[in-house]
């Protein structure tokens, strides 16, 4: 029997393979960004509680209204967003769900999506699942930004989304306010959507800010902002995230999530409620511990010689492998990180996995650091055997 065309360019995600292969070898995983530290303890608390309590059917398809005017509530507070919970939230499994219900909702078959690249590797199957058809901008190292006539080329009659990611995975990029002024303009000028992922949006550093592009002048009309608890609260299993939308947009994302998921886990969309409440003392702490993260990592990273861009955001460091591929006769970036894995031990993502066109990852590779400081020592000392 055959499976379906539109699945059989799905391949298993790298990053999956990578964490079963590093399993069978032994070693240390920073190839799937999760956490190795548990969620802060309110959290749980706050989860256990509502297993015990009147939590356990079908909520509301787009989300509990405890959960919705907290989403409205924490947008309000931190970037000054009006946003109505009963027409502008809806809640789905997740960002991944969200941004996948979002595409059902606003492409129509052919309709074209620009995607800067590198890129999250979800954004590729949500397209040929929407039947849409992504044209990549590219983001360039080191600082990768992006060429705002190579985007404004990219636009054609049948554009009607850019999709982008600030903080960024893999890059680390931050999109400065100059950037999303120029990607505003272009929206406006063609009548396009933005729409945004900014599930790292509470991870910055060295005093960066995240700002999302609904806050610029004409933009709440037109954007499609996606978040969720998973990295900001370290619950990346619990599978809740959100998109806040002009109301006639969120009608569609409602109708598309509605029949591809019916609703996220009720007791833990009660328990996201207290995520989202907590103060703001606990996202200054969350700021620090990362990028104190980086720092330990990208150190070792450095010292073991990989060509590395410092991350602002997020919490991954991309970084060339090309002189290592040469030294040790590997082909490519998909070769060396399993080469990795058997000869030092640290299981990372081949570069390709975030580039459409192949070839400009083809000596990068990713590594990620949402882990406790042991085992961000254990990887570094591994990388430095590099050095011989
Ligand atoms: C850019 C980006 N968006 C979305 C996700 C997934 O988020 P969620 O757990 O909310 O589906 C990830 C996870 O790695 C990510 O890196």
């Amino acid at each position: 029997m055959q499976i379906s065309k539109r699945v059989q360019g799905f391949t298993e995600s790298v990053i999956r393979e990578m964490t079963r292969v590093v399993a069978q070898h032994g070693g240390v995983n920073l190839a799937q960004g999760m956490p190795n530290f548990p969620p802060p303890r309110e959290l749980l608390e706050a989860a256990h509680r509502a297993i015990d309590g009147d939590f356990h059917q079908y909520a509301i398809t787009w989300g509990t209204p405890r959960l919705r005017r907290a989403i409205a509530d924490k947008y309000q507070k931190f970037y000054g967003m009006d946003v109505d919970p009963e027409r502008h939230v809806t809640v789905c499994c997740g960002s991944t769900e969200t941004m996948l219900s979002t595409l059902l909702a606003v492409l129509n078959p052919g309709d074209e999506v620009i995607i800067f690249e590198p890129f999250y590797e979800n954004y590729g199957p949500g397209c040929i699942i929407a039947d849409a058809q992504p044209v990549f901008v590219p983001l360039d190292p080191p600082d990768f930004t992006f060429d705002p006539d190579r985007l404004a080329n990219a636009v054609t009659p049948r554009t009607r989304a850019v999709v982008f990611n600030s903080p960024n995975n893999p890059t680390g990029k931050v999109f400065s306010r100059a950037e999303l002024q120029t990607i505003a303009d272009l929206c406006l000028k063609h009548d396009l959507l933005a729409i945004t992922d900014e599930i790292y949006e509470h991870i910055v550093f060295d005093g960066a800010s995240h700002t999302p592009i609904a806050t610029l002048p004409g933009m709440a009309e037109r954007t499609i902002t996606i978040s969720g608890i998973s990295k900001s609260y370290s619950v990346t299993g619990w599978r809740v995230g959100y998109a806040v939308a002009p109301a006639d947009l969120s009608l569609g994302i409602r109708r598309a999530h509605d029949f591809v998921t019916v609703g996220a886990p009720h007791p833990l969309q009660e328990a996201a409620v207290t995520a989202l409440q907590l103060p703001d003392a606990y996202y200054v702490k969350l700021r620090e511990a990362y990028q104190a993260r980086r720092d330990l990592l990208f150190g070792y990273v450095e010292r073991a010689g990989f060509v590395a861009w410092k991350p602002r955001g997020a919490y991954y460091i991309l970084t060339d492998a090309a002189h290592f591929l040469k030294r040790h006769g590997v082909a490519d970036d998909t070769a060396f990180a399993m080469w990795l894995i058997e000869n030092v031990g640290v299981a990372t993502v081949p570069g390709s996995s975030f580039y459409a066109h192949p070839e400009l990852g083809r000596t990068k590779i990713r590594f990620c650091f949402p882990k406790t400081d042991d085992v961000l020592r254990d990887a570094g000392e591994r990388l430095l055997k590099l050095r011989v």
